[in-house]
């Protein structure tokens, strides 16, 4: 199952991608993790992406193409993948059409979600993620047993840096601008299918895998 996840931020691509990952057993690959974790190990790339990411503006194309074809060539992509944040501008796109031709692989479907931005909105601001495991959690959704403390492992939870609002709200303008342009171009592939990104969790989940099947 080789599968792309497309939508604004907050709507819940990595909630979903976790989760399909483990129905159809192959990799989650998302562009904004493997990025934190060049920031927390504190790399060149890592670096110059924070740049970017605090003020809610995309990392150059570049940056992220040679990071995500370096992902994508390892062993445990073979059966396949969910991308998730990626690609993410029209040259992106292009770029991704060619490393999959150049690799004789083809996308099974692209999956837009979307929600109503102020719910969107409500969910970045809420979200508090591990600061040692990385499991993510809501204070309106999903909140942790105890305040503050990550139920699987115990650790510290944090906001996310970008998720203050006004940098929510810049990221949505991106995502209008540079992101949703990519459904036209999926769509003229025949690979797009829409999902209404408002319900919770389980029902997203379950409409994800009708319109894959269809
Ligand atoms: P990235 O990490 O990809 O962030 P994003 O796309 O902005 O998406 P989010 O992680 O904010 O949201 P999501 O849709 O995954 O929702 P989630 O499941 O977490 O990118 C961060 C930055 O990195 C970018 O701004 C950019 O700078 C850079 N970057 C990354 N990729 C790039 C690329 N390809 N090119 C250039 N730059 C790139 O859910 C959000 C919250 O809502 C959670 O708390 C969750 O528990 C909750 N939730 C999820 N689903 C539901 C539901 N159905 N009901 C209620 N709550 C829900």
């Amino acid at each position: 199952m080789r599968l792309m996840l497309l939508g604004p931020p907050g709507v819940g691509k990595g909630t979903q991608a976790k989760l399909l990952a483990e129905v159809y057993g192959v990799p989650h690959i998302s562009t904004g993790d493997l990025l934190r974790q060049e920031v927390r190990e504190g790399t060149e790339l890592g670096r110059r992406a924070k740049e970017y990411m605090d003020r809610g503006a995309l990392v150059p194309d570049d940056l992220i193409l040679a990071m995500f074809e370096s992902r994508l060539d390892r062993e445990d992509t073979r059966p396949g993948f969910i991308a998730d944040g990626f690609p993410r501008t029209i040259p992106q796109a292009e770029a991704f059409d060619q490393m999959l031709a150049r690799r004789g692989l083809k996308l099974d479907a692209v999956v837009t979600v979307e929600a109503p931005v102020e719910e969107l909105v409500r969910r970045s601001a809420g979200r508090r993620v591990c600061r040692h495991c990385g499991a993510s959690f809501n204070v309106h959704y999903q909140p942790p047993k105890v305040e503050g403390v990550c139920d699987v492992c115990g650790g510290p939870l944090d906001r996310r840096d970008d998720d203050r609002e006004e940098t929510v709200r810049r990221r949505q303008e991106v995502y209008r601008a540079e992101t949703a342009p990519l459904i036209a171009h999926y769509e003229k592939q025949g690979l797009v299918r829409r999902v209404d990104g408002s319900q919770p969790v389980e029902a997203v989940l379950a409409a994800i895998k009708r319109a894959i099947a269809r």
